[in-house]
């Protein structure tokens, strides 16, 4: 059974609503509605003293309707008491200053009163509901990712880095803290990075973000352990956010979770909106590693930057079954009913403030019946034959201080990446070197700004390539160890061997500038000097500064192929490119000739077929209505099992 369904918060209604609230989920065939994610003052308004009777009856009802509950714990936003009695549990920026109580997610994770009132808190929740029947799942805390560079996070970090670097003189090395006379003699000299009068130390500041992901984990962990120990049965889980500004590693943190959770919100709404959603869902599906759960996502609105952007009719179920053909455990939303008040007022909703007579709430009715219809198990996920490496400590070093060039965008590469590989209708998973050396059996792998690499990982891709298998690899991979010092001799580093080449100089280019290469390719906003070492050269620089010199490069390696892409090429020459690439490696799309508005994806027995264009397009005897979905079964030729 597929989950359907979202956030929802009785507690900013009156009573009356809720009744009215069960009916329509009945109606929409909504089963799982995650709850209490924010609730803290309402369940505990006083410290000591716990109002658990509302959440009795709203658990009952949604029981009595039919409707699972993962059930949240509040400790993402702490109730005013809280905060006065414990100042010194709100967070402190980089800038000394200490934050106001005001909003959510204003808590030090590091702080000792904040932990123990979010155990208790939890601890309470699991006693009372650990067994009720309408507990599908615990959600535990939302979108992990504060910050807090206060003293009591200083102390945190200090212990954190003894545990990391054992003694002082590994930790100077390691930052090298030669630089700028910073070498540390006593441990007590080393604070969270905060506002300096020029550019911190890098390594400083990496781990530091790396301190952040284990320490919120330490908070994330204490309370799975306590639920888990009230009802070993139920799941655990939290919702994973993505965003530059997130200090979490997502790929580490998979290991923790029993179920893996992602809230996806695209920031396009374009053709990007379709693109992003297939990234992440592939994403998700990487670290889940057998499954996963689309746990939050805008049912009829696109956050674009500075505007809230209304879906098209059809969209909401394109997207919807984008994420469940790609594996997820269901579609669910942020969220059920649109509130009257509050910092997110406008934010989107299955019952706008229009109520459920409305084009969302209309959608939501038919995609419940296409989600009720349709027969998938979790461990039916879509197999691919192409990877693409993810790895957030190098997305953290890419957006350290002192780089070649201010434009650099590791999410950026990576979704574009992901992005050539879909418009090339090629399935794509992703792997994460930086806490797996298994590299699994993918025919061919692509490698985009994998700027650390760690020894042990650059001899996997290197058996990788020699075991036959096909390696690209992008500008600004390979450049440093995991603690970011520079590995010497040329870059790309850690896959110079491999790839038979080196590069000498960087030569990044204005936004916007265009180099031509030969073999009909274009490039852009950054070029290198590249020599080869034993790698033939498959595209020159035809124009500007490296003319004539080797711009794209192919090394033979044992049984394998390792490809060198010394350039930022345009959306269609990487896509051009990489289609080229995987055919050699053997790598066939989903399906042959599909359209190029039409996206096809396998799961088990299903064939999902998305007409994201605007005109009507054909998939042998299948007509795609513009904007439409059709599922059928994949071996067996007939009738659509379910429609959107
Ligand atoms: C999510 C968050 C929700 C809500 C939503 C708004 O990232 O988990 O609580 O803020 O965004 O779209
Ligand atoms: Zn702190």
């Amino acid at each position: 059974m597929l989950f359907f369904g979202g956030d929802y918060n009785p507690e900013q209604w009156p009573e009356e609503v809720w009744a009215q609230d069960v009916a329509l989920m009945r109606q929409a065939g909504v089963n799982i509605a995650t709850v209490g994610v924010f609730a803290w003052s309402d369940l505990e308004p006083e410290p000591g003293r716990y109002e658990f009777g509302w959440l009795d009856r709203v658990l009952d009802l949604l029981h009595d309707g039919g409707v699972q509950v993962a059930l949240a714990t509040p400790t993402a936003s702490l109730p005013p008491w809280f905060t006065l009695a414990h100042p010194e549990a709100l967070p402190v920026t980089a800038d000394g200053v200490r934050l106001t109580h005001g909003s959510r997610d204003t808590y030090c994770v590091s702080s000792p009163a904040y932990r123990a009132a979010a155990r208790n808190i939890a601890g309470r929740l699991a006693e009372r509901y650990a067994h009720h029947p309408a507990l599908a799942m615990w959600h535990v805390h939302n979108e992990y990712g504060t910050d807090c560079r206060c003293d009591v996070t200083a102390a945190a970090f200090r212990l954190w880095l003894q545990k990391k670097h054992g003694d002082l003189s590994t930790l100077n090395e390691a930052w090298t803290t030669s630089f700028w006379s910073q070498r540390y003699s006593d441990w007590a000299q080393i604070g969270p990075p905060r506002a300096t009068q020029y550019m911190p130390n890098p390594a400083h500041v990496l781990d530091f973000r790396r301190f952040l992901s284990d320490e919120l984990l330490d908070g994330f962990i204490e309370q799975r352990d306590l639920l888990r120990a009230a009802n070993p049965d139920v799941p655990v889980t939290t919702n994973f956010v993505q965003g530059g500004w997130v200090s979490v590693d997502h790929a580490r943190w998979a290991e923790e979770v029993d179920i893996v959770a992602v809230d996806h919100y695209p920031d396009d709404a374009g053709a990007g909106a379709e693109e992003q959603t297939a990234f992440a869902a592939d994403l998700a599906r990487g670290w889940g590693g057998g499954s996963w759960l689309l746990m939050e996502t805008g049912p009829n609105l696109i956050y674009t930057s500075g505007r809230m952007h209304a879906k098209e009719p059809g969209r909401l179920t394109r997207h919807s079954l984008g994420y469940v053909a790609r594996g997820s455990g269901g579609a669910m939303y942020f969220q059920w009913r649109q509130p009257r008040g509050g910092a997110e007022l406008f934010h989107s909703a299955l019952v706008p403030h229009a109520g459920p007579d409305t084009p969302v709430f209309r959608e939501a009715i038919a995609l419940g019946r296409t989600l009720r219809n349709l027969d998938v198990a979790a461990t039916d996920q879509p197999a691919a034959r192409v990877a693409v490496t993810w790895d957030a400590p190098s997305w953290w070093a890419l957006q350290g201080p002192g780089l070649p060039a201010g434009d650099i965008d590791y999410l950026g590469a990576v979704r574009q990446a992901h992005r050539a590989l879909y418009r090339a209708k090629l399935q794509t998973d992703f792997v994460f070197p930086g806490v797996s050396t298994d590299l699994g059996d993918y025919r061919m792998i692509v490698v985009p700004h994998l700027y650390l690499v760690s020894d042990e990982a650059a001899a996997a891709f290197r058996d990788y390539v020699a075991a036959g298998g096909t390696l690209v690899v992008t500008y600004l991979s390979g450049i440093a160890e995991p603690d970011s010092r520079i590995r010497l001799g040329g870059y790309p580093g850690a896959f110079r061997e491999v790839l038979g080449m080196r590069v000498v100089e960087w030569h990044p280019q204005a936004p916007g500038a265009t180099v031509a290469l030969s073999a009909d390719l274009t490039a852009g906003r950054w070029i290198e000097r590249v020599e080869t070492a034993g790698a033939e050269t498959i595209s020159l620089y035809a124009d500007g500064p490296l003319a004539g010199a080797p711009a794209i490069t192919r090394n033979r390696y044992g049984a394998g192929s390792a490809w060198y892409l010394s350039t930022a090429l345009t959306d269609d020459s990487l896509q051009t490119l990489l289609h080229e690439i995987a055919a050699s490696a053997g790598v066939e799309p989903v399906l042959p000739d599909l359209p190029s508005d039409v996206e096809a994806v396998r799961r088990g027995d299903l064939l999902f077929l998305f007409n994201h264009g605007g005109r009507p397009a054909t998939v042998g005897d299948v007509v795609l209505p513009p904007g439409g979905v059709r599922i059928r079964s994949a071996d067996v030729e007939g009738a659509p099992v379910g429609r959107g």
